[in-house]
């Protein structure tokens, strides 16, 4: 057998068949020599090259339409396909549509060849892994399409480091004269031999996002997407197939999710013989690309991983990738400023004296960033004005934000403003010079949301526009930090700038605008921190995090809720990426009033900062908080480096936890939280996970209140991992003790600090 075999990519020249592996990982496909498609045999944890692979083929008689003729056993409809095309014999959905001139959608690629790169793919300002990593090797094979000159090509990406394997697929049109339309490019579909899985995915709405669901699979198509202009609140662009008995620290998992921020499907599609199909891309309602001459479409980045271990596994994989190649490298190991946002202090009711009242108060809690968050330009004194009128209220601020800046500059503090550049509202200068730039048919209707409407970023003038007018604020005061919001989402999705046989493209190309703004922001002001931000969570996705390093994770504040939230975005996003704020009681969100210990022990698993009026606040109170900022600073390294163990679901326990432990340091920080305070409560034990078992640690509760120190005992690994952090007491002759104890309360919460003793 002639072989290619790079470190992680071995091929069987003669035959055709493709290995991508790793430690971990393994991902087998072949050309089907009397058609040239391409035929998966498996993905899974890692196996040696196979000695021979025609064992791996299936093929029964049946009733089916054949490719070939005379035999029965050519029906891409039962055969697990690599990147396949709804109606060449296969009626399961496709990965991609193709409408021709005459109409037709009959397409034939076959394989041509295979090119082996170095690195990850560099897709420009399309978010892409990233990054060196001197082992990540590319394979691409090219398909040639019979009856045009298009070819496909499918990238896959592995390296040495993770169990992860990256697809995505380029469409390339040749021809110097015709065009094509492309109505439908997913970034990659996988066929898995049975439909013994269950479908974990991430949906909700505003204030409730990333709520988990697990469902088994059906025969038919169970599919998450989002066809609002953003990858929303209602479905994150990720999904994973869970074996039935899997768990969160064994069995076998898949996970996908999309490096891109815009509209997505997801799916798993069940046949009639159980065969599973899963893709994920950008979504094809109304998706209609024009492919035109000697001009190439290139789909987003899908990130497929494959555990052994559970759903830690693979929200491990992940949080490892985003964090080593998405995340921007300058953000990543660097503290990130705990900061005050004075949206729910003040929301648009402040000047300038009392916003500086809140800064003073931050720097003596000793914060180190101070946002300014909506309603600080044009006459902004509601939600119904002044967006795309990027100019300072000079009646609320009328030094100017350079003065406000640097009064909050000589503080101590970092200063950092809110925007949201892609909405415009009507009683704007811009709204009146271009109403062309609003999203919308200009003869019909336009919904408003928030009472704002969209610009069109599929337009670059609108894009430059935009750039120009923040760049002119940035650079008129000393501004390191830009929170960027995007509060309603796109209906009616119509742009004048577009011909009409283009319009089509206006939810890609729009998506390409907001990216090419965050590209122009980060190329002009090189130290900016940008929070990205979408009503909350409604664009927390891999596509913005390779560009705004941390998002905030949702508008709902309240401890318990956030339980949830920020349990469910950990299935894939690392807790460095998670804005987390401690807000006020009663909450602004849901009204209910939590300790002020817990709110910090919740938001301290996250980026850590807060969000209330610290001038209205007891001397007990600002005390605590300034014990928690002491605290939150002395964790937040183990908190951007350690590996995150969900330890009990707050969806399924009164009494969730959470662990971050980095075994470099073989330091960690476990979160214990009880929702509702049960009447004799049952004994209980936290197993902690991810320890070395022979080294002794110590063990410290800590109180958050005054940062001191509750108890603190040495214990064995092993011992914590066994029995577990005993979270009761013995009260045996201390019946007095007893009685004198702090009651325990609803919504409280501990935390446990490890630390090495030698
Ligand atoms: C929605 C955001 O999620 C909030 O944090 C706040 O910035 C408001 N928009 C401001 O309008």
């Amino acid at each position: 057998m002639m072989t290619t075999d790079s470190q992680l990519i071995t091929i069987d020249d003669q035959n055709l068949v493709f290995h991508l592996h790793n430690q971990q990982i393994s991902y087998l496909f072949r050309v089907i020599p009397e058609i040239g498609q391409l035929e998966q045999l498996y993905f899974g944890p890692a196996i040696q090259t196979p000695i021979d692979y025609h064992h791996l083929i299936v093929r029964d008689l049946r009733p089916a339409d054949n490719q070939l003729t005379g035999d029965y056993t050519s029906s891409l409809e039962h055969i697990q396909q690599e990147y396949p095309c709804f109606g060449t014999t296969d009626f399961r959905q496709g990965a991609y549509a193709i409408k021709y001139p005459d109409g037709d959608y009959i397409s034939e690629f076959k394989y041509q060849k295979f090119e082996i790169t170095p690195g990850y793919l560099n897709l420009g300002e399309l978010p892409h892994a990233r990054y060196h990593d001197e082992t990540a090797t590319t394979l691409t094979i090219t398909l040639q399409d019979a009856y045009s000159l298009l070819q496909i090509l499918l990238h896959y990406t592995i390296s040495q480091e993770n169990a992860i394997i990256i697809r995505s697929t380029t469409f390339r049109n040749p021809d110097t004269t015709t065009s094509y339309h492309l109505q439908r490019a997913l970034s990659f579909s996988l066929d898995l031999p049975d439909a013994n899985y269950d479908l974990l995915h991430l949906h909700g709405a505003w204030a409730k996002e990333m709520q988990i669901e697990r469902r088994h699979l059906m025969t038919g198509r169970m599919a998450i997407d989002s066809d609002r202009g953003a990858s929303s609140h209602q479905h994150n662009p990720f999904l994973a197939l869970a074996r039935p008995d899997s768990t969160e620290t064994q069995g076998l998992v898949y996970g996908a999710t999309l490096l891109y921020s815009g509209n997505f499907l997801g799916q798993a599609e069940v046949d009639n013989y159980d065969v599973t199909r899963i893709s994920l891309g950008i979504s094809p309602t109304q998706f209609d690309w024009l492919l035109q001459p000697q001009s190439e479409f290139q789909t987003p980045e899908a990130v497929l991983t494959c555990s052994q271990t559970g759903l830690t596994g693979m929200s491990q994989a992940f949080q490892n990738f985003f964090c080593e190649h998405v995340i921007d490298q300058r953000w990543v190991d660097q503290p990130k400023p705990i900061l005050i946002n004075n949206w729910e202090a003040t929301y648009f009711d402040f000047d300038e004296a009392k916003l500086l009242k809140l800064a003073q108060q931050a720097k003596a809690l000793d914060l180190d960033l101070f946002v300014l968050d909506d309603g600080w330009f044009g006459k902004r004194d509601s939600d119904n004005s002044s967006l795309g009128n990027w100019t300072v209220d000079h009646h609320k601020l009328p030094a100017g934000l350079s003065h406000l800046a640097s009064e909050v500059n000589q503080l101590g503090l970092k200063f950092g403003l809110w925007f949201e550049p892609e909405m415009i509202s009507l009683d704007t200068p811009l709204a009146a010079e271009h109403p062309e730039w609003i999203v919308g048919h200009p003869q019909k209707r336009r919904s408003q949301g928030r009472n704002q409407y969209v610009l069109d970023f599929s337009n670059p003038d609108v894009v430059s526009a935009i750039f120009e007018q923040m760049a002119a604020i940035l650079h008129s005061a000393a501004i390191s930090y830009v929170k960027w919001d995007m509060n309603r989402y796109i209906s009616e999705a119509f742009s004048t700038y577009l011909p009409a046989e283009r319009q089509g493209e206006f939810y890609h190309r729009y998506i390409m605008g907001v990216y090419h703004l965050y590209h122009l922001l980060i190329t002009e002001f090189p130290e900016l921190l940008i929070e990205s931000c979408a009503g909350g969570g409604g664009r927390f996705d891999g596509g913005i995090l390779y560009y705004a390093s941390q998002g905030w994770t949702s508008d709902d504040t309240d401890a318990v809720e956030r339980l949830k939230i920020q349990y469910g975005a950990s299935m894939l996003y690392p807790l460095q990426s998670m804005g987390s704020h401690v807000s006020a009681v009663p909450n602004h969100q849901v009204g209910r009033r939590t300790p002020l210990s817990t709110r910090a022990a919740v938001a301290l698993f996250g980026t850590f900062g807060y969000e209330l009026d610290i001038t209205k606040l007891t001397a007990t109170e600002l005390a605590e908080i300034k014990a928690q900022i002491q605290f939150a600073k002395s964790v937040q390294p183990l908190i951007q480096k350690g590996k995150f163990y969900r330890l009990a679901s707050p969806f399924t326990s009164n009494r969730p936890a959470w662990e971050v432990y980095d075994s470099e340091t073989k330091t960690g920080l476990i979160g214990y939280y009880q929702i509702l305070n049960p009447a004799n409560p049952s004994y209980h034990r936290l197993q902690l996970r991810g320890l070395v078992p022979t080294q002794k640690y110590q063990l410290t509760e800590i109180n958050l209140s005054n940062n001191t120190i509750l108890s603190t005992e040495e214990v064995f690994g092993d011992e914590l991992q066994n029995i577990g952090i005993i979270l009761n007491k013995d009260y045996t002759n201390k019946a007095a003790e007893y009685w004198q104890r702090p009651q325990p309360t609803d919504f409280a919460s501990r935390l446990f600090q490890l630390k090495t003793t030698e």
